[in-house]
């Protein structure tokens, strides 16, 4: 099992997608399954039933993970201890980018309920997961500049 981990805009979807066809392993993209559960979109989710109810489900999801495969997190995973414990049954990759990166990837964004707010907002909440990734991290691939097929296959190359 590999879990990319990593903030929102890091790469951990596309970067899923490709470590999966070239490892020939299923891939499972977290936000995608929750939204394909609830019948509706991340958004929607959070705006109806809250970030505490998403996180639930994240959980569920989490947990219920059996098959090998490689699997796209999604960016707040790494908020509840519960969560850090279950990325163990796997290897956990972490895409690691600057908040140069970040900001300039999501600056027309509108889909994710958390990038909201002022810059300072947006930094602090980077700033404030960024020790979590590291800790949760075996592998830790920084990503700034690098297309996801290079990305992919320096995975490949260390894990
Ligand atoms: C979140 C990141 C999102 C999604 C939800 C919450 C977060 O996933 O799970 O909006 O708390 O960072 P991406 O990392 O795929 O954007």
């Amino acid at each position: 099992m590999i879990f990319l981990i990593g903030f929102m805009g890091s790469g951990k979807t596309t970067v899923a997608q490709q470590l999966s066809e070239k490892l020939a392993l299923p891939l499972l993209e977290m936000d995608e399954e929750i939204e394909r559960q609830e019948g509706t979109s991340i958004k929607d989710i959070f705006s109806r039933k809250g970030e505490g109810y998403f996180r639930q489900k994240e959980t569920e999801l989490l947990q219920s993970i059996k098959a090998d495969s490689v699997v796209s997190t999604g960016g707040g995973v790494v908020e509840r201890e519960d969560n850090r414990e279950a990325l163990h049954m796997g290897k956990v990759i972490y895409l690691q980018a600057s908040w140069e990166t970040i900001d300039s990837r999501l600056s027309n964004d509108t889909t994710r309920p958390l990038w909201k707010g002022n810059e300072q907002d947006k930094k602090e909440k980077f700033q404030g997961r960024l020790a979590l990734y590291e800790r949760a991290a075996d592998l830790v691939v920084n990503v700034d500049d690098k297309s996801p097929e290079v990305i992919t296959d320096e995975i490949i190359r260390r894990l």
